[in-house]
């Protein structure tokens, strides 16, 4: 109907009408789908994030935006309703997979319909890596974090290295292998362990492409030990990277935002252990974050920098942690990875480096969601 139509009373109605939506959609709370759990050996991980995270919606200033729908996905991938992801919440265990309450692998629980904006926190493969970002962009509801290629850049360590190099920015040698040339039956792999030690020597790192968590990683230092690694990292991923080792302070720096990201201050991680191993990581106790890093400050503003130039290489968005090798017998500052979707707990390094750098964890949370948003726009 053209404007010049309406009649007098239609024209007092209108408004009237559209004040009462606004005032409405204004009142109503924006409906967070906080996405958990997930295929990946980091499962656990996850939960304890989403804990955080859920205990940060329900504060006092998020309480009155925000009305929380937790989803779990379980460990073979099953979608389970809130109530029940509420639990898991609350006991803070994984579920059996045994249970009889599936909806099914592609059935989604029909609050799914109900998200205004997904917050996942699923860290790994089918969570970090660009699967689950595909299918919330198909679902056309924002989300928070990064988009598929981002989230897929991200988390594929030969995919990640290829943009870091383009973008000028410093990192061990390495060279990328396949399962098929590493499992090959002819003489492909003597000459493989050759090339290998003339170009990275030992220690080298050997790597799956997409884990995370440590997961497949070894140090090697002989012959034999190169050979265990590739055929272990094989068995993992059909893509291997094999990393010159370096001795160096491992520094780690957040970054939030969208097109134009902020960098944190800057933390370092110190154990006792060979290297940060999935022990390390997940055993309490056996690593210190130390925050801020006691680092010259132009060493802390060259990580600063080259977080966010590693943001836009793999073309992250919302969040992303930034980590990174100091020699600091040389000075050297190298890139080591950036993680798309990094630990969310109340202890993790991404939340606590914001907390020094003066935004606390519900603000984060919130200004989290608000990037989603902003993104869609
Ligand atoms: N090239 C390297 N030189 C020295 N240490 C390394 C190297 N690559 C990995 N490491 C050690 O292994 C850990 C895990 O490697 P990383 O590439 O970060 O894998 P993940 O994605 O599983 O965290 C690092 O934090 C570091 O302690
Ligand atoms: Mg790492």
């Amino acid at each position: 109907m053209a404007a010049g139509s309406l009649g007098v009373a239609n024209m007092i109605l209108y408004p009237l009408i559209n004040l009462a939506t606004v005032r409405e959609i204004a009142m109503s709370k924006l409906r967070v789908g906080l996405l958990f759990g997930g295929r990946s050996g980091e499962h656990e991980v996850s939960i304890n994030s989403a804990k955080a995270i859920a205990k940060a919606l329900s504060s006092e200033t998020n309480a009155t935006k925000y009305q929380l729908i937790p989803i779990y996905i379980r460990k073979d991938g099953c979608w389970q309703a809130p109530e029940i992801a509420q639990a898991v919440l609350e006991s803070g265990k994984p579920l059996s997979t045994e249970s009889d309450d599936s909806v099914g692998l592609w059935q989604f629980p029909p609050s799914v319909n109900e998200v205004d904006v997904w917050f996942p926190i699923l860290h790994g493969p089918n969570g970090e890596d660009g699967t689950l970002q595909g299918l919330l962009t198909l679902m056309q509801v924002p989300y928070v974090g990064s988009g598929v290629l981002g989230s897929a850049v991200g988390m594929d360590k030969i995919a990640m290295k290829t943009a870091f190099k383009q973008a000028g920015l410093p990192q061990v040698p390495y060279m990328t292998l396949t399962r098929a040339q590493i499992w090959s039956n002819s003489c492909v792999f003597p000459k493989l362990g050759d090339e290998i030690e003339q170009t990275l020597g030992y220690p080298c790192f050997v790597k799956p492409a997409n884990l995370g968590s440590s997961v497949g990683i070894a140090k090697a230092r002989t012959r034999s030990e190169l050979e265990t690694a590739l055929d272990a990292a094989a068995s993992y991923d059909r893509r291997i990277i094999v990393e010159a080792g370096v001795s160096a302070r491992e520094v780690e720096c957040a970054v939030l935002g969208n097109d134009n990201p902020k960098a944190s201050i800057v933390g370092e991680i110190t154990f006792n252990s060979d290297f940060y191993d999935y022990e390390t990581k997940y055993t309490d106790g056996r690593a210190q974050l130390l925050i801020p890093a006691p680092i010259p400050p132009q060493i802390a503003a060259q990580i600063q920098e080259m977080s966010l130039s590693a943001f836009a290489a793999v073309d992250a968005a919302g969040l992303a942690r930034v980590d990174f090798f100091y020699v600091e017998k040389t000075g050297e500052v190298l890139i080591n990875e950036i993680n798309t979707l990094p630990g969310f707990t109340a202890f993790s390094m991404y939340p606590q480096l914001w907390e020094a750098s003066g935004i606390q964890f519900p603000q984060l949370v919130d200004q989290l969601i608000q990037l989603a948003l902003e993104r869609c726009q």
